[in-house]
């Protein structure tokens, strides 16, 4: 863990946001889901910019993000680097990801700390999802994708891509799903890695789903913290897990009954929208 970063060394606060960032980049390292550098993070740190971090320079002019997003003017934000793996930001946070800040138009960024590394190139898709987060004033922060193996798989047959069949499928595979992610999952046709197409589809299905797929690609979850995006994405990722093992055992599985899930549903009172 980096300890040399004179930002975080007096912001004990935003030091813990950054630790717990570390902390979940580790876990995809170890479940395979961030090969080299798949996968990016990117945390609102707003709250944590004092009148001193507001005011660093730019380290490098700024950057378009390649849309108009209203809400994020000002707003700063914790950002894994293109390129950069994520077991290496497990061990240096500060030297694989870089703090932003978004300009006065809304449409590009200036980096400002610690280093100039330059933000992941799935940006558009983060902050196209904060935007509507802080439109929506939601007390969610984070956003998460990566590249679990097994809703990949699952994403090359036609049959999960159908609307609402693979979130049936995986509510069905064992109750706590269901409890965790009552919003299900979201899945976007496959798009170029990085497009604006993309970050548009993906907003459009993470106003409906705890978690969005990418077909053949990945997921995108948002959390109100990385703890709580990674949690989501993993929740389901166990189903889909527990629905390849059956298979691999030669047999489709069961599956709970409709009845089951709308008990659990109602006994449980799940939320039918986001709870901030
Ligand atoms: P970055 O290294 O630019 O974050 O890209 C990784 C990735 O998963 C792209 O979809
Ligand atoms: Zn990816």
């Amino acid at each position: 863990m980096d300890n040399t970063s004179s930002i975080l060394s007096s912001r004990p606060a935003l030091q813990a946001v950054i630790d717990q960032i570390a902390e979940v980049t580790g876990y995809l390292w170890q479940k395979g889901w961030a090969e080299r550098n798949g996968g990016n993070i990117t945390v609102n740190i707003t709250e944590f910019a004092d009148a001193a971090l507001a005011s660093l320079p730019a380290l490098v002019p700024a950057i378009p993000i390649g849309k108009v997003l209203p809400y994020l003017q000002g707003q700063f934000f914790y950002v894994k680097g293109t390129g950069k793996r994520m077991r290496d930001l497990a061990r240096h946070p500060m030297r694989n990801g870089s703090i932003i800040r978004i300009c006065p138009d809304c449409a590009s960024y200036e980096i400002i700390a610690d280093e100039p590394v330059l933000p992941t190139s799935e940006l558009p898709s983060h902050l196209a999802l904060q935007n509507y987060l802080l439109q929506t004033g939601s007390c969610y922060k984070a956003t998460l994708h990566t590249h679990p193996i097994e809703l990949v798989a699952m994403s090359h047959n036609p049959r999960f891509l159908k609307e609402g069949e693979l979130t049936r499928v995986l509510w069905s595979m064992i109750p706590e799903t269901l409890a965790f992610a009552p919003l299900g999952i979201g899945i976007v046709p496959y798009n170029l890695p990085g497009s604006v197409e993309l970050a548009d589809a993906t907003l459009e299905q993470i106003k409906k789903h705890d978690v969005v797929l990418w077909e053949k690609h990945g997921t995108v979850a948002v959390g109100q913290d990385i703890m709580d995006a990674f949690d989501q994405t993993d929740v389901l990722c166990k189903a889909a897990n527990i629905y390849m093992c059956a298979r691999n055992m030669g047999f489709e599985p069961e599956g709970m009954t409709p009845e089951a899930m709308r008990q659990i549903q109602q006994v449980f009172r799940l939320p039918a929208e986001r709870p901030c």
